[in-house]
């Protein structure tokens, strides 16, 4: 028993940031097969090009709204668990290839976030940091029902 409560404390406090208590908090709602579901919001509370981060139970999410797409990831990035989801704006990528002959283009305008602490980049849709290959952040499904914004965890 004791040792229950005592891991719960710990995942409360490495799951939790208390950086920011303007964090706006889902309401849980019921399971759906098996899954737990949240309402982090109105749709209007998430307009186009918007970003915020959402207490969602013992989570941290980061939602973005991308060119009229909602996506959620996990306000902890994968290299030193840096709050990568509360950069302040979305930027994109220079990127140059064989097939540009090496020319550097612009890609993936407005939907890469640099995480605050050492500024690696993550395509926000698919969770891919673009440095490293092996490194992707994992994405929760994010849908709208009527004027709600759900998340499932
Ligand atoms: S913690 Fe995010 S880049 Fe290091």
């Amino acid at each position: 028993m004791t040792d229950t409560v005592n891991r719960s404390a710990h995942a409360k406090d490495t799951l939790v940031r208390k950086a920011n208590d303007n964090f706006r908090v889902a309401t849980e709602l019921d399971s759906e097969n098996g899954r737990k579901r949240y309402r982090l919001g109105q749709v209007s509370d998430f307009p186009e090009g918007h970003h915020e981060v959402v207490v969602v139970g013992a989570r941290q999410i980061g939602v973005f709204n991308i060119k009229g797409t909602l996506y959620a990831l996990p306000n902890i990035c994968p290299h030193q668990t840096g709050p990568v989801c509360e950069a302040k704006v979305l930027t994109g990528s220079l990127t140059a290839d064989r097939e540009s002959d090496f020319k550097p283009q612009w890609v993936y305008d407005n939907e890469v976030v640099v995480c605050p602490w050492h500024g690696l980049e993550y395509h926000v849709p698919t969770g891919q940091c673009l440095a490293y290959e092996h490194i992707k952040i994992r994405r929760y499904k994010v849908e709208v029902t009527g004027d709600d914004v759900i998340l499932r965890v």
